[in-house]
């Protein structure tokens, strides 16, 4: 007989379910609801931040070619405005690799602040930066940055990195309140971030449908995190990747669509899907670069340069936060 029960407390039979993980939540509240929904943020484990990384290299995917070419033809301008010994802090920073063009063009950066919600990625990538830029103080921060959240301390002028049309991802009351947290955040400083643009429906539809599935893998790797993280059992084959553009809402909707009448255990409870229901997995909004400005201008900064592609595909802009 166990103390407890000796002193007459009520043994509970079974174990409590342990609390779910900040995903295990996401996807319970998610699922429930009467249209599906689960935030985009949760694509990126390690095995999803490698996907997107070859997404960006597809034939189809135009928005990195274009951003990265914009970067390289105008890095000296760029490096002009951003000025000498600033902190270069990049939201959502992945691979890293669009900011090796700023670092070799600016004037003394004092250090380079990556931040990034797929933790054990960004150490490995800042573990390379630092071994090629032994010189440059890379400060990795695991953060979601939809959140407040700490910078290491410093009198160096800050400026914000945004590239890959991340901001996309947020509805457009989510897009302001990032905005305004940044602005406040890079004071005296500016934002330069990358925009994806309005644009023929097809060649939208092509960059989110590739043809070898890469993209349909990364959708999918909601669901085989799921399946590891919260004991959950996602017949892979019984959801189908979809990915529209919706030209009322000016966004591609990435979905993944039960194929059949089908029930799911996640978390220790049971979740239905009817046959044609989806799972909106993100979204991808896309803006005029006069939209996108008075956005950036509602939040508080203010809209001094934007480079465009002869095409029309995709903007960087240099937004300045007043002092
Ligand atoms: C579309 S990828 C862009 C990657 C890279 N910046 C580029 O331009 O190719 C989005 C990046 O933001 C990160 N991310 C997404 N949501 C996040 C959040 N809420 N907080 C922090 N990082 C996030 C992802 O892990 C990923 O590295």
């Amino acid at each position: 007989m166990t103390d407890l029960a000796f002193r007459g407390d009520v043994v509970p039979l079974r174990k409590p379910a342990p609390e779910p993980s900040e995903f295990g939540a996401a996807m319970l509240a998610g699922l429930d609801r009467a249209n599906k929904w689960v935030s985009a943020k949760f694509f990126y484990d390690t095995a999803g931040s490698q996907l997107f990384d070859r997404i960006t290299e597809l034939p189809e995917y135009y928005p990195t070619r274009t951003e990265m070419g914009l970067l390289q033809t105008h890095v000296q301008e760029i490096a002009r405005l951003i000025g000498p010994d600033a902190t270069l802090i990049e939201f959502g920073a992945g691979s890293s690799r669009k900011v090796a063009l700023l670092l070799d063009a600016l004037e003394r950066p004092r250090a380079y602040e990556p931040v990034d919600i797929s933790g054990e990625y960004l150490h490995e990538v800042a573990k390379k930066l630092r071994e090629t830029r032994p010189a440059l103080a890379v400060h990795p921060i695991v953060a979601d940055f939809t959140k407040p959240f700490a910078l290491p301390g410093g009198d160096a002028r800050r400026i914000g990195f945004f590239p890959g049309s991340t901001i996309g991802n947020f509805d457009r009351a989510d897009a302001l309140a990032f905005l305004r947290r940044a602005a406040r955040m890079l004071k005296g400083g500016g934002l330069l971030i990358g925009v994806d643009l309005v644009k023929d429906p097809a060649r939208l539809h092509a960059a989110y449908n590739d043809a070898a599935g890469v993209t349909e893998a990364f959708n999918k790797n909601l669901l085989v995190r799921a399946n590891r993280e919260l004991e959950a059992d996602f017949d892979l084959d019984a959801f189908a990747h979809y990915a529209f553009y919706n030209p009322s809402m000016r966004r591609i909707e990435m979905h993944l669509v039960s194929l059949t009448t089908q029930c799911v255990s996640l978390c220790g409870r049971r979740i239905f899907f009817a046959e044609g229901e989806t799972i909106h997995t993100e979204s991808s909004y896309k803006y005029t670069v006069e939209g996108f400005a008075a956005l950036a201008e509602e939040a508080g900064f203010v809209s001094r340069k934007v480079w465009c592609d002869a095409g029309g595909l995709f903007s960087v802009h240099w937004l300045e936060a007043g002092a």
